[in-house]
């Protein structure tokens, strides 16, 4: 089926010429040392949770948080072991938090492949991100570290109440657009300050520049979730490594639908409106006009200037830190690339 198209805003064409890779460049050795801890700090005696933490972590990822955690402490300080720990915890939590989503979606796909739920089942699945969450911590605590362990248990709550005041809301259609944020900024956008913050803590950046590195991550969070929520209508399954058009499907009511219902004229929005309550007409054929009315009205685009607009605030605070190098400028890239990424 034609899903029509969309003109790319100018300014995704310049960002998407650099690569992660490069944006990352300055903390790569540094984040194959992440992998070779998450390796390390999974291993168990139980042939089983071997197999699980395998199949799980084998998949990669961006490891946007790692990355984001230690390009944070490079800014002020060159990363040492302890941080490189800390950002393997990160990453392990996240994880966490990702077999526990898949499982709250009924989710079957994740990094293209079958999620933990699909393949061996809700038991094991809730019991995996347990233990994963147990491991990251037992990790962040070797130090003793009380900021850390806080930030990241912060962000760990926030997260909770996000998801859960969004399962309070699926199928909602008149979710406000502050409502909207306040899931976003909970579910994701919390967890990505805490990296930032707690990289600079590690860097040992004074507590102005922490606070300047946590509004720097909070906003560049936004950005991340926004583009996720429109990578959900804009792009493939094959892209992204999760089946496309699954936010509606999941009665999750994201911005680019927010925009598209404010545009539309009264009787089409009742329509919408009522198929979206009633659940059972959020078929296929419904995803797809969504989906190509949301072209057809610019709503990706106007989507993407939002999240561009956060990027924008991240920059404001990034500006205030002391540290002037090099680093800089690629935490500049990272924020762009967090709102224009296209997986
Ligand atoms: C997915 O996060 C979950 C969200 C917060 C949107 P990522 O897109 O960072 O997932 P991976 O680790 O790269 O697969
Ligand atoms: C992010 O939301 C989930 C977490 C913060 C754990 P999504 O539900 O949009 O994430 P995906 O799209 O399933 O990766
Ligand atoms: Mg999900
Ligand atoms: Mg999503």
């Amino acid at each position: 089926m034609n899903r029509g198209s969309w003109k790319r805003p100018h300014f995704y064409y310049e960002v998407n010429i650099i690569k992660f890779s490069d944006i990352t460049a300055p903390v790569e050795k540094d984040l194959k040392k992440v992998d070779f801890i998450i390796n390390s700090a999974l291993v168990s005696n139980f042939k089983i949770i071997n197999e699980i933490s395998s199949y799980v972590f084998e998949s990669g990822g961006k490891k946007i948080r790692p990355a984001l955690l230690l390009l944070s402490c490079a800014l002020f300080k060159k990363p040492g072991v302890k941080t490189v720990k800390m950002a393997a915890g990160a990453e392990i939590i996240h994880n966490a938090t990702l077999v526990h989503d898949d499982i709250i979606d009924n989710a079957l796909i994740r990094r293209s492949k079958e999620s933990l739920n699909n393949k061996y089942g809700n038991t094991i699945a809730v019991l995996f991100g347990d233990f994963l969450y147990c491991q990251a911590f037992k990790i962040l605590s070797e130090y003793g570290e009380e900021f850390v362990a806080r930030n990241f248990l912060v962000a760990a709550g926030a997260m909770c109440e996000g998801e859960i005041f969004q399962s309070a809301h699926v199928y909602d259609p008149d979710i406000s657009l502050k409502d909207y944020y306040r899931i976003i900024e909970s579910k994701t956008a919390k967890f990505l300050a805490a990296c930032s913050s707690i990289g600079a803590y590690c860097g040992g950046a004074s507590k102005t520049d922490i606070e300047n590195m946590r509004k720097f991550g909070l906003n560049l969070g936004m950005a991340f979730q926004i583009a996720d929520d429109v990578l959900d209508i804009s792009s493939s399954d094959k892209i992204i490594g999760k089946p496309s058009g699954k936010d509606l499907r999941e009665g999750k009511i994201t911005l680019p639908v927010i925009i598209l219902l404010e545009k539309m004229g009264k009787s089409s929005v009742n329509k919408i409106k009522d198929k979206i309550r009633n659940k059972s007409g959020l078929d296929q054929n419904f995803i797809e006009d969504i989906i190509c009315l949301s072209k057809k009205n610019h709503i990706i685009e106007e989507s993407l200037e939002v999240a561009m607009n956060y990027v924008k605030k991240s920059f404001l605070y990034l500006k205030k830190t002391s540290p002037e190098n090099h680093i800089k400028d690629k935490l500049r890239l990272f924020a762009e690339f967090m709102a224009l990424r296209q997986k």
